[in-house]
């Protein structure tokens, strides 16, 4: 059985019991499944069936080196979008040639840096950009690599926060200047146009901004190739969303198909930064029951150890996770505001939840939060960091320790 299940012992991780976990370890906890990552990756993978394509897998939904290891092993590239994500990917074993540099503000000593590596590609967001890039690369006396994002100026109806490919968002350059800029990388000495890219956001639960953005890209890229520009491949970014509340998402195969059907006649490889899909569903957020207390005639409040710090979606998307006692009790559906500790009235990891009853000391599982999870979490109130543990092949272990006070205080004087 992989992924989150329920066994006699309740609710359980690739079979292993999420409350021996929580009684070893301690809460807040991160889990999270080995096999489901490996799973979701060669999944997405085969949905490119023998069409030439890579996966680079976006460090920023979560790098703890165990999991990236772990995908590695499996295959995958890297997607970075800061320059420490660049070295813990080294650090880690991957090639510079297997990692893409993304993100809208990179600064000249990552740019300078990401020239020397020679790395797959800088993913460059705006003419300025382009520009320093060249300069630093005509310095050194060298071609780097670069690719252009284009902001499609496409909706993705995701959450306002996570939609990028709009013209009023800070992403890419709109496509009619990349159309212009085309014809001038003939004439650049110090830099080479590698792939144009999109990434229209993330969450997207509709093939509809899929489909657009990858019309817009093969769009782009027949115009490339009339300009006398030889990609390499092109790149169609992350996004696909995941099914937080049993709601329908596309699948990865209409995914991998949108873009195949596009491309396939520009004769180009396709290149992919999944985060969410990949290691969303992988993990849980295991938390305890600090307390309860009245809330509404017909609600009661159930204050957990861990919130916003630990998992700050719900604060600040209004994110829905499910969540479900790891050992379920019996009687009566209840409903609970399931509220973190943090002194804040946003603190709330889950509003109006009809649950079996719950009591003080009882383990909660806080589901689908192995992307952008524990990497957004925070030390506000001095709390530490918690601790994550990897599930696989029955056993599990510690794969990032809990932080301890000297921790929290060793940067300090
Ligand atoms: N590529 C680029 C250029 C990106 O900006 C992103 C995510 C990805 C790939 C990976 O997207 P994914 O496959 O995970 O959707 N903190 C937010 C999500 C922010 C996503 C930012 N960009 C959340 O918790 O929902």
């Amino acid at each position: 059985m992989i992924g989150f299940s329920r066994t006699s012992e309740g609710l359980a991780c690739d079979g292993v019991s999420l409350a021996a976990i929580a009684a070893a370890e301690g809460t807040p906890v991160y889990v999270y499944s080995a096999a489901t990552i490996r799973q979701r990756y060669r999944d997405l993978d085969a949905a490119f069936g023998d069409y030439p394509h890579a996966i680079h897998y976006a460090f920023k939904a979560n790098s703890t080196r165990a999991l990236v290891a772990l995908l590695k092993a499996q295959g995958s590239s890297v997607d970075a979008v800061s320059m420490w994500e660049v070295d813990v990917a080294l650090a880690v074993g991957f090639l510079p040639r297997q990692i893409v540099f993304d993100g809208v503000g990179k600064s000249d000593a990552e740019l300078e840096r990401a020239v020397a590596l020679d790395l797959k590609a800088i993913n460059v967001e705006s003419t300025g950009e382009l520009a320093r890039v060249e300069a630093m690369a005509a310095r050194k006396r060298l071609v780097a690599r670069v690719a252009i994002r284009v902001n499609p100026d496409i909706d993705a109806k995701s959450h306002p926060h996570i939609s990028t490919g709009l013209k009023i968002n800070k992403f890419g350059i709109p496509a009619a200047d990349v159309q212009q800029l085309l014809p001038t990388f003939a004439d650049r000495r110090a830099v080479t146009l590698v792939a144009l890219h999109v990434h229209v956001g993330s969450q997207i639960t509709s093939m509809e901004p899929i489909r657009g953005a990858a019309v817009r890209l093969a769009e782009l890229a027949r115009n490339a190739q009339a300009a006398g520009v030889t990609l390499e491949y092109v790149d169609a970014g992350g996004g696909l969303g995941i099914s937080y509340d049993g709601g329908a998402v596309p699948s990865f195969s209409e995914y991998a198909s949108a873009f195949i059907e596009q491309i396939r006649p520009l004769d180009l490889p396709i290149v992919v930064e999944p985060g969410r899909s990949i290691i969303g569903p992988a993990g849980a957020l295991v938390a305890r029951v600090l307390d309860m207390k009245p809330r509404t005639a017909s609600s009661e409040f159930a204050i957990i150890d861990a919130g916003m710090t630990e998992l700050m979606r719900p604060a600040l998307y209004n994110a829905f996770h499910l969540i479900e006692p790891v050992v379920a009790r019996a009687g009566a559906v209840t409903q609970y505001e399931l509220a973190g500790p943090v002194c804040e009235s946003g603190d709330v990891v889950g509003r109006d939840r009809m649950l079996t009853p719950l009591l003080v000391g009882d383990l909660v599982a806080i589901r689908d939060a192995g992307a952008y999870g524990a990497v957004m979490a925070s030390n506000y109130n001095r709390r530490p960091l918690p601790a994550e543990v990897l599930v696989d092949n029955g056993s599990w272990r510690v794969i990032r320790r809990r932080q301890t006070l000297d921790d929290l205080l060793a940067l300090e004087s």
